[in-house]
């Protein structure tokens, strides 16, 4: 067991079976123009934390993005994006209770500036932080600073040095050289370290073999998106993954996934209220573009079956669709949890009433089934 930063203080290391958390609140999580969508102003994303606070759930995570999906639309509602690292300081001093996540984008960040930032979080949040690391995928964002979006195995090697370098300079006692590929550093130092001994926890969110492999050796959480529409079809892969950790690199990670919820009083009234959002008022212009780069990213051919899926998923948001009544959306978490996951992070159109119902109406079934302890407020 190699991973160091299992620190009681965070609550992404409590004890509950099933963690929960809200995902994306720093922009819109979802490609619709419903009125009601989370605009991502800093009244707004404050008012859906502090509902996640105050019931207990154990994580608020942002989403790294520098501008959105579309070209020459400067006013698009995409390109509103709270940065990571000021909203997560700010949360950190605003809730009592949540892990407050930053997410990097490397390539864009050096490590020493992401030391220095995230040891002021974990010092605000008195150990309540982590991190999550992406090694990005959207060109227009490395456009944009000018560098390159390496080939997609290639950005794993640079993520493992750009991590073994700011865990360095989050443990080393001393100050250290690097002359790496990437990194050349002469007395290199960042004080104050976290409060977190061993160093800030690190997600990542890896889909392909390579990243899965890089985050079964690296991170403490993987934020995976198994294929398959029922929790059942995940199990191999979930157990595949962790199987992995253990086997190959002597490690326990999570795994969490992310979920698009729609709760309503009865499953009718759920879906009405999904065509609403993500058909009626689906944001058509946006889910073309995201298409055109994700297919050309990653080579799956326009007009495709794969991706006429991906983009049905994607418009009811970010991640595995939960569509239905608190029973049901109980029930799923239960299968959920049954095979394997430890965490699910939650998007919803509208995250002040979403979190209230699913807080309300929800929570209380995870309880009774054992799921998650009742939340004991720490004031
Ligand atoms: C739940 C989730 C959250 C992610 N968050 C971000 C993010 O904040 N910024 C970003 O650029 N990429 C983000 N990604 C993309 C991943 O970093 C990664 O590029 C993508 O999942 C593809 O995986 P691969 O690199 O293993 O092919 C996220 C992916 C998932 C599934």
């Amino acid at each position: 067991m190699t991973s160091v930063t299992n620190q009681p203080m965070n609550p992404i290391f409590n004890g509950n079976k099933l963690k929960l958390g809200t995902f994306c609140t720093n922009t819109i999580a979802n490609m619709t123009f419903v009125p009601e969508l989370l605009q991502p102003t800093w009244k707004n994303t404050l008012a859906a934390a502090l509902i996640a606070d105050e019931a207990g759930l154990e994580a608020i995570v942002p989403i790294a993005r520098w501008k959105g999906y579309l070209d020459d639309r400067p006013d698009h509602q995409s390109n509103a994006v709270l940065d990571v690292f000021t909203w997560a300081a700010a949360m950190a001093q605003a809730t009592k209770n949540t892990c407050v996540f930053a997410t990097s984008h490397a390539p864009t960040m050096h490590p020493i500036l992401v030391a220095k930032q995230c040891a002021t979080i974990d010092a605000i949040a008195n150990g309540r932080f982590a991190l999550n690391i992406v090694g990005g995928w959207n060109r227009r964002e490395f456009d944009m600073f000018g560098i390159n979006l390496m080939e997609h195995d290639q950005r794993y090697v640079y993520l493992e040095e750009w991590l073994r370098v700011l865990r360095r300079l989050w443990t080393d006692p001393g100050e250290f050289d690097e002359d790496t590929r990437y990194f050349h550093m002469k007395k290199a130092i960042s004080r104050p370290q976290p409060l977190q001994k061993g160093g800030i926890p690190i997600m990542n969110a890896a889909l392909s073999p390579v990243g899965m492999r890089f985050s079964a050796k690296n991170s403490d959480i993987g934020l995976i998106s198994p294929h398959g529409n029922t929790p059942e079809e995940w199990q191999p892969q979930v157990e595949n993954y962790k199987r992995m950790a253990r086997e190959e690199f002597g490690r326990e990670i999570q795994l969490w996934t992310n979920v698009a919820v729609v709760q309503r009083e009865t499953k009718d009234a759920a879906d009405a209220y999904l065509k609403r959002y993500a058909e009626e008022y689906l944001d058509n212009e946006l889910m073309d573009s995201l298409m055109k780069t994700i297919s050309k990213e990653n080579n799956i051919p326009e007009g495709s079956e794969r991706l006429a899926f991906m983009r049905k998923r994607m418009a009811v948001g970010a991640g595995h669709p939960m569509i239905g009544t608190a029973a049901s959306l109980a029930d799923e978490l239960e299968r959920i949890s049954k095979i394997g996951i430890d965490g699910v992070i939650l998007t919803w159109p509208d995250y002040v009433d979403g979190l209230k119902r699913f807080t309300r109406e929800v929570l209380p079934i995870l309880e009774k089934r054992g799921l998650r302890k009742p939340f004991a407020k720490t004031n």
